[in-house]
C-alpha cells in the first residue's frame, strides 16, 4: 500500500481483494496527517480505505488550502481522478468540517458520514489562532495544542511527540487550518444533509466538547453516538479498538 498523489492530496489506498461497499475516506484534522487515524482503521479488513494527507500536510505537496471548501474541492478532485463515485467520509476535527461540507455541497458523492471529535461550528480560541500566525511561537502553540488534544491517560512522551509533529509543519499551514476552522459554520445548514451520520467524541475532549457532538447527533440523519470515556480530542488514536469497531459497524449498516 504505497503513497500516491492526486489533485494535491497524498493518499494510501488499502484495497483488499473482494472489498465490499463504498470506499471509506479518512480525513484528518488541522495540522494532522493520515497517521491521526489508527492502523486498525486504515487497514480495515474487507473494505477499501483511502487515508489522505491533505494538501500541504504530511507527504502531500504544498501549498495547503485556506478554506474548508478548498479542502473539500481537493478531495473531490482526488475521487474524480480515482473514478470513485461515492465514499463514506470519515472526518476528524477540521476533517469533520470538510466531510460536512462535502455532504452539503456534493451530496451524491457521500454515502455516509463518520464524524469524530468535530462540530458544526469550529471557532478556535484566539490565543491559538493568533499564536499560530507567528512562526516564532510555533513550538509554544504546538505544545499548547498537544496539551489540550488528549485525555488524561496519554503519556507525556506521546504528547511531546504530537507537539513535535505539529511544530514541524511548514510555516503557515497550521494557521491557515485554524483560520479555515474558525470561519466554518454549518450550524444552520445541517438540515440539508441526507447522508446517514455516526458521531464519535471523547468524553474529555476540550477542543470539540461532547456538546458539539450532541448538536450533530440531534440534527443529522442516522443514528448512533459513541462517547468514549477517558479519551480526548485524539479519540481515534487514543481508543483505536472502540473507534474502529464503531466504524466497521457503521459501514456494514450504510454500505453493506
Ligand atoms: N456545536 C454546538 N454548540 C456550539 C458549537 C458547536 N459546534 N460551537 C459553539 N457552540 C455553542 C457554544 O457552546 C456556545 O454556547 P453557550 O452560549 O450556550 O455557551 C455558543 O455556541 C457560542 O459559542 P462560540 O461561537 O464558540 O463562541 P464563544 O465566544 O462562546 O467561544 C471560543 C469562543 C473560541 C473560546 C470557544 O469556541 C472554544 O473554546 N473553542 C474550543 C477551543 C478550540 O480552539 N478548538 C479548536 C477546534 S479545531
Amino acid at each position: 500500500m504505497g503513497l500516491s498523489i492526486a489533485a494535491g492530496v497524498a493518499f494510501w489506498d488499502h484495497a483488499p481483494e473482494g472489498a465490499r461497499g463504498a470506499p471509506l475516506l479518512l480525513v484528518h484534522g488541522a495540522g494532522g496527517t493520515h497517521l491521526h487515524w489508527p492502523e486498525t482503521l486504515r487497514a480495515l479488513p474487507g473494505r477499501r480505505v483511502l487515508a489522505v494527507d491533505l494538501p500541504g500536510h504530511g507527504q502531500a505537496p504544498l501549498p495547503g488550502e485556506t478554506t474548508i471548501a478548498g479542502y473539500a474541492g481537493a478531495l473531490l478532485g482526488m475521487l474524480d481522478a480515482l473514478g470513485i463515485p461515492r465514499a463514506v467520509v470519515a472526518g476528524h476535527s477540521m476533517g469533520g468540517a470538510i466531510a460536512l461540507s462535502l455532504a452539503m455541497d456534493a451530496p451524491d458523492r457521500v454515502a455516509g458520514l463518520f464524524l469524530v471529535g468535530t462540530g458544526a461550528r469550529l471557532r478556535v480560541a484566539p490565543a491559538i489562532l493568533e499564536g499560530s500566525a507567528d512562526p516564532a511561537r510555533a513550538a509554544e502553540v504546538a505544545e499548547g495544542v498537544a496539551a489540550f488534544s488528549f485525555g488524561p491517560s496519554t503519556s507525556v512522551a506521546d504528547r511531546a511527540a504530537h507537539a513535535r509533529a505539529v511544530a514541524a509543519l511548514p510555516a503557515g499551514v497550521l494557521h491557515d487550518d485554524f483560520a479555515a476552522c474558525d470561519a466554518f459554520d454549518a450550524m444552520a445548514r445541517l438540515g440539508s444533509i441526507r447522508a446517514p451520520a455516526f458521531v464519535v467524541v471523547g468524553e474529555e475532549d476540550r477542543l470539540t466538547p461532547p456538546k458539539y457532538a450532541a448538536f450533530l447527533r440531534e440534527r443529522l440523519p442516522g443514528e448512533g453516538l459513541l462517547l468514549v470515556p477517558g479519551a480526548g480530542h485524539m479519540v481515534a488514536i487514543e481508543s483505536p479498538i472502540e473507534v474502529t469497531a464503531a466504524a466497521a459497524a457503521f459501514l456494514d449498516r450504510v454500505s453493506p
